[in-house]
C-alpha cells in the first residue's frame, strides 16, 4: 500500500510538473499596431488582415497579444499612442504614420526604448536641409537595424494607371484633339503615395509620347465623399472636355463613379476612370465597365510581409531595411481572365 501511494504521489508530482512546464512554456508577445485612421477603407482591410494573419501564426507555445489604436488622422494623438506603447513595453510596434514628416521624432523615441519597429503604408522619405523630400532612402530606416519599411512602390501604381490609359484604342484621347485632357483627384498631399501616383500616372503617358492637358488637380484626401464632390465640380466646369479621371485611390474613384453617373456620362464611351487599391467594389466596377481600371495595392501581401518581419524581429533575427510588395494592373481584360 505504502509503495502504491509513493508511486501515485510521484506520478501526480510529475503530472503537475508537466502542466506547470506547459504554462511556463507559453510565450506571449505584445504587439502594438498604430493605424493612421480606422475609417480609411484600404487601411481597414490591411488592419483586419494583420489581425487574421497573426492568429494563423500562433502555436501552443507562442501567442500574440495585439493592441490596435486609431490615430484619427491626428499626429498629436498618434504620438501619445506611441508613448503609451513604449510605457506598456510592447515587444514590437507596427506603425502607419499619420504624418511622415514626424517620422524622425517618433522613430527616435521608439529606438531609444529599444523596441523594434515596422513602418507600413506611408513611406518616410529622405529630405534636404530645407526640408524638401528627396527621392532617396530614409536615414531613420537605414541607420537603425531594428527599423524597416514595408510597402508598395507608389511610382509603380501611378505608372500602371497611365499605362492602362495608353493601352486604350484611342489612348484616352476621346475627342481626337491630339491630347489627353484629364483631371487628377489626389490623396493626402503629404503622403508619398499621393505625390508619386499623381506624377507617375501622367509621366507614363508623356513617356509613351502622348500629349496631356491637366484641366483640374485637387486634393480629395483619400476620401470617397470628397472624391465625388471634386469630380462632380470638375464635370460641371469642364463637361465633355474631361476625358480621363485619375484618382489616387479607389475610395475617391468610387465617389467619382457616382459623380460620373449623375452627370449622365458613360465610362468607356465618353470618359475614362482610374483608381488604385483594387477594393472589391472597384474590381466589380471594372468588371461592369463603370471603371476603366484600378491597380492592386496588395494589402494581403503587404500585411503578411509586415507581420512576418515583425516576427523575425521578435525572434531577434536580422532584417532588411526595405521590403517591397508588387502592384498589379487591374483592367477589364485582367478581371475577365480571373
Ligand atoms: C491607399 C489609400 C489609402 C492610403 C492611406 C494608400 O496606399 O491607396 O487608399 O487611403 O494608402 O495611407
Amino acid at each position: 500500500m505504502k509503495k502504491f501511494l509513493a508511486i501515485l504521489l510521484a506520478a501526480l508530482m510529475m503530472m503537475s510538473m508537466i502542466s506547470f512546464a506547459g504554462a511556463e512554456g507559453v510565450k506571449t508577445y505584445k504587439v502594438g499596431v498604430a493605424i493612421y485612421q480606422f475609417t480609411d477603407n484600404f487601411m481597414t482591410l490591411y488592419r483586419n488582415e494583420i489581425e487574421a494573419y497573426f492568429k494563423t501564426l500562433e502555436t501552443d507555445s507562442v501567442k500574440y497579444q495585439l493592441t490596435f489604436v486609431d490615430g484619427k488622422n491626428d499626429m498629436a494623438e498618434q504620438t501619445n499612442q506611441i508613448r503609451n506603447f513604449i510605457t506598456q513595453n510592447m515587444d514590437v510596434i507596427i506603425l502607419n504614420l499619420v504624418q511622415t514628416s514626424s517620422a524622425d521624432a517618433i522613430i527616435d523615441e521608439i529606438v531609444a526604448a529599444d523596441i523594434p519597429l515596422v513602418l507600413i503604408n506611408r513611406e518616410p522619405l529622405a529630405y534636404d536641409a530645407d526640408g524638401n523630400t528627396l527621392d532617396e532612402a530614409y536615414e531613420g530606416i537605414l541607420n537603425n537595424p531594428k527599423v524597416c519599411y514595408v510597402g508598395a512602390d507608389a511610382r509603380q501604381s501611378g505608372t500602371f494607371q497611365g499605362e492602362m490609359v495608353a493601352e486604350l484604342e484611342n489612348h484616352g484621347d476621346i475627342n481626337g484633339d491630339g491630347k489627353i485632357s484629364y483631371i487628377m483627384i489626389e490623396g493626402d498631399p503629404e503622403n508619398i503615395d499621393a505625390q508619386y501616383r499623381t506624377q507617375y500616372s501622367v509621366k507614363a503617358l508623356t513617356d509613351a509620347g502622348y500629349e496631356v492637358n491637366c484641366l483640374d488637380d485637387q486634393v480629395g484626401n483619400w476620401d470617397q465623399t470628397k472624391g465625388q464632390e471634386l469630380c462632380a465640380n470638375a464635370l460641371t466646369s469642364y463637361g465633355y472636355d474631361v476625358e480621363v479621371v485619375f484618382c489616387n485611390n479607389d475610395a475617391m474613384a468610387l465617389g467619382a463613379v457616382t459623380a460620373i453617373t449623375t452627370a449622365g456620362r458613360v465610362v468607356g464611351e465618353d470618359i475614362y476612370l482610374l483608381g488604385v487599391d483594387a477594393l472589391e467594389e472597384a474590381v466589380e466596377y471594372v468588371k461592369t465597365g463603370e471603371m476603366t481600371g484600378t491597380v492592386l495595392n496588395d494589402h494581403i501581401g503587404q500585411s503578411h510581409k509586415a507581420v512576418d518581419v515583425a516576427v523575425k524581429l521578435l525572434n531577434g533575427e536580422e532584417i532588411d531595411n526595405y521590403y517591397w510588395v508588387d502592384d498589379v494592373q487591374v483592367n477589364k481584360a485582367y478581371v475577365d481572365s480571373l
